[in-house]
């Protein structure tokens, strides 16, 4: 199920969830990144410090992106709940050069998750290690790799999910998240989805979603986007199964 909420202010979208009083087993926010798009704010640091204790209080995973430079800041400010499990780096090689200088090519994603926080390495396992896995054969557990590589979604490339959002993540990228944090039925929330990747991804793999953004085109492209979606007949979980709950 995916819970498009109405267009709202990111503070709005919290205070919404926070009345339902359950936890989420993942947030994930995807701010404008205070360069470029979406212009910048002189706050920018302690906005994103509210929202990030915020987030905390009622959530197992958040995963915080950024362009890396901007991301370094906020370590500082990560709620005492909650440890930096892991810095995790998406790379592409296929953005267009716009300035005479370094051109971007990788953006950070800080995974924040409290102690009893669980995770889920075996979601990303082959047929040959989980047949390993079954027979009590496989002598460590081998998580996927901390940089995601994912061409961005521009020109020709990523067509069928391209929407027109100028600052829309792969589905793939968002993928390996989901799949580190949660199973089938789990909870995430994204107060500034955008495009709805969160949504797509959770649809697909049958997690509940609740979905926020303040820009009502955006909650249009979201809307519009997650009717064409449909679950996967052959989750990761279904052939998972017996890992659920581990
Ligand atoms: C980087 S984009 C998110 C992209 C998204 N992850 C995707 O894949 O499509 C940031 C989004 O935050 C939204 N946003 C910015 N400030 C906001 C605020 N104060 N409250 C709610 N949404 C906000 C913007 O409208 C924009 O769609």
């Amino acid at each position: 199920m995916i819970d498009i909420l109405s267009p709202m202010d990111v503070f709005d979208s919290i205070a919404e969830f926070e009345r339902t009083g359950k936890r989420a087993n993942v947030s994930i926010l995807d701010p404008w990144y205070n360069k470029g798009l979406g212009g910048t704010r002189d706050d920018y640091l302690s906005f994103i410090e509210e929202i990030l204790i915020r987030l905390c209080r009622f959530s197992d995973h958040v995963y915080l992106w950024g362009f890396p430079e901007i991301v370094a800041t906020f370590l500082p400010f990560i709620p005492k709940t909650h440890k930096l499990e892991c810095w995790l780096t998406w790379y592409y090689k296929n953005n267009p050069s716009v300035i005479r200088g370094w051109r971007s090519s990788q953006q950070a994603c800080l995974h924040l998750r409290t102690e009893d926080a669980a995770m889920y390495p075996q979601h990303f396992l082959n047929e040959v290690q989980l047949e390993k896995l079954r027979e009590g054969k496989l002598r460590y557990m081998p998580g996927p790799a901390s940089v995601l590589e994912a061409a961005l979604n521009i020109g020709f490339v990523g067509r069928s999910e391209q929407t027109g959002h100028p600052a829309q993540k792969p589905e793939s990228i968002y993928k390996s998240l989901i799949l580190m944090a949660t199973v089938e039925g789990n909870l995430v929330f994204d107060p500034m989805c955008g495009s709805g990747t969160t949504g797509a991804v959770c649809k697909r793999l049958g997690r509940v979603a609740v979905l926020g953004d303040m820009n009502p085109e955006y909650i249009e492209i979201t809307r519009a986007r997650l009717a064409k979606v449909y679950p996967d007949s052959t989750s990761v979980d279904d052939r998972f199964d017996f890992a659920i709950g581990q």
